[in-house]
């Protein structure tokens, strides 16, 4: 299994980029430019994010469905609400940990594991899944990550099955590090070998952080121009941030 920590690790220093583990445990990390430091969690809404929910509503998720990199297992527990039978997962042992106290909370049936979205079968995840569900996971993986996890898709899925991910936008990479590009070719490209992308449309993804928040966190980083400030902000006060909304099927 990679090692979440070292695999981000870009700076080569004392602390990993993105640590993950750390951040779930409520422990104060690095995160955003300029190494700032923080004790947020900035997808945490307590609630499904609401691209899936709208892709929810459009009938674009069939089950069984796998939710890749679930976090803290609001998208999960709302699918298998609706109906559906869900596996999620993520490599951070406390996100699985909190996300399987609220199941047993709610009385959810989704089964939560810890695994490695690059390396699934040695993770143990099973197969036969119609519907992948990625929010905001593929853009942690560097590229070489990322073409094992796509390419490790194909195995746990079904013939003709759709995946749906939600991935920053390149532009977003002015205020966060980022471990591998995320402009349109390179996405394009990544997904190319396994998989047939049917929609790639520019959409909002929406975190947990107030306005102030995301300024104090990712400020533009020097060099950046004015434009840079892309973000919008929601009727609840939450910031919105841009991102792909890709939907492609197993080749
Ligand atoms: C930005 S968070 C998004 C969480 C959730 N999907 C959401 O939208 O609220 C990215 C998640 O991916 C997980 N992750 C990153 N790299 C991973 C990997 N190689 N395998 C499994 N999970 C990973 C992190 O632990 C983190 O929970």
């Amino acid at each position: 299994m990679t090692d979440l920590h070292t695999a981000h690790d870009q700076q080569g220093g004392q602390e990993p980029a993105w640590d993950f583990e750390a951040m779930y445990q409520g422990r104060e990390v690095a995160f955003g430019a300029d190494d700032r430091r923080t004790d947020l969690i900035p997808w945490q809404l307590d609630a499904p994010q609401p691209l899936v929910v709208e892709l929810e509503a459009a009938g674009e998720i069939t089950g069984p469905v796998l939710e890749c990199g679930c976090g803290l297992g609001d998208n999960a527990l709302f699918l298998a609400g609706r109906g559906h039978e869900v596996t999620a997962f993520d490599a951070a042992p406390s996100a699985i940990e909190r996300s399987r106290a609220k199941a047993v909370a709610a009385g959810s049936p989704v089964t939560f594991m810890v695994a490695d979205a690059t390396d699934l079968h040695a993770s143990g995840v099973p197969g036969g899944f119609r519907t992948v569900v990625d929010s905001a996971m593929l853009h942690c993986l560097d590229a070489d990550q990322r073409r094992a996890y796509l390419a490790g898709l194909r195995q746990v899925c079904a013939p003709g099955a759709r995946l749906h991910v939600l991935c920053f936008r390149g532009e977003l990479a002015a205020h966060l590090k980022m471990p591998a590009a995320t402009d349109e070719r390179s996405l394009r490209e990544a997904l190319r070998d396994d998989w047939t992308i049917r929609r790639m449309e520019s959409r909002h993804y929406t975190t947990g952080l107030t306005h102030q928040a995301w300024q104090k966190l990712a400020p533009a980083v020097s060099g950046a121009s004015e434009q840079d400030d892309l973000v919008a902000v929601d009727e609840n006060g939450r910031v919105l941030l841009p991102f792909w909304q890709i939907t492609a099927e197993l080749t």
